[in-house]
């Protein structure tokens, strides 16, 4: 298989490869049809379909309260837009906490309602037992460590993770017990650049950093904040490769102001 950009569709070796050949893998988040086939044209490799729609799409604090019908309900609608990229989704809050027979089932869950590639879980050599069990089923499991958002009342804040050096050494672990697991991925949230170097060295799967520097296999941001629609969220590790908010205030507000004088419809756009 070559890694010059075409694979028809993305898969779990696809990544793996990408990693073995040094070759970055993009992934974005996608909630909806539209965004993700234009994330998918643009040339995307993962898509996630991931539990920030709790905050970004149902305007949440937090990423705790989205259920399971609900990220079922948008992976449906994301995969009907998209053609190339590997498709994975969170798994919710609590939908795998409680114990391996109810991850289990919910991992199903995801892969017989949905057509994704993939689930994700947060954490690392606590929930080792639970991605290996679904894994056993045939099942990808991207992890996620770092700064754990479903574990933000017991962190307190957002800050970055792994800072001190026996939480570093932790999560050096966890990435270990995760790859021993079974995962084919694991995403590095909010921790030193050189901790995710070290992590990315040594594991064989490929790491996916958000706010952990540039050292990892692949690079994810939550797509509404880096197309700038997030008005009140500029972490540092957010680049904004657009300002759509401010272009969707302008054109709604061209909008109204083209309806209060009767400027729109022309006779053009009538029949
Ligand atoms: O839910 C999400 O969007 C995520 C990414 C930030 C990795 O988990």
């Amino acid at each position: 298989m070559s890694v010059n950009n075409e694979f028809r569709r993305v898969t779990t070796q696809s990544l793996i490869l990408m990693k073995n050949h040094g070759k970055r893998i993009s992934a974005l988040t996608a909630y909806d049809f539209i965004t993700a086939k234009l994330i998918d044209q643009a040339g995307i490799d993962v898509i996630l379909i991931g539990d920030s729609l709790s905050n970004v799409f149902q305007g949440n604090e937090t990423t705790l309260p989205v259920t399971m019908d609900e990220m079922i309900y948008h992976t449906k609608a994301v995969t009907k837009g998209v053609e190339r990229a590997m498709i994975i989704v969170d798994m919710p809050f609590m939908s795998y906490q409680t114990n391996v027979e109810d991850a289990f089932r919910n991992a199903g869950r995801i892969m017989k309602e949905t057509s994704a590639g993939g689930v994700k879980l947060e954490g690392g050599v606590r929930v080792a037992k639970t991605v290996e069990h679904i894994t056993s089923a045939g099942i990808p499991v991207m992890g996620h460590i770092g700064l754990t958002p479903q574990s933000i009342h017991q962190f307190g804040s957002y800050k970055a993770r792994g800072k001190e050096e026996e939480e570093a050494k932790q999560l050096v672990l966890d990435a270990k017990a995760l790859a021993d697991a079974g995962a084919f991925s694991i995403v590095l949230e909010k921790i030193p650049a050189a901790l995710a170097k070290e992590i990315t060295d040594s594991v064989n799967i490929p790491t996916i950093g958000i706010g952990a520097g540039i050292h990892c296999d692949g690079q994810i941001l939550v797509t509404p904040d880096m197309l700038g629609l997030n008005q009140n969220f500029h972490p540092r590790f957010v680049r904004n490769y657009n300002n759509l908010a401010e272009q969707i205030i302008a054109s709604v507000g061209k909008y109204v102001s083209d309806v209060q004088q009767k400027n729109f419809p022309s006779e053009q756009e009538s029949y």
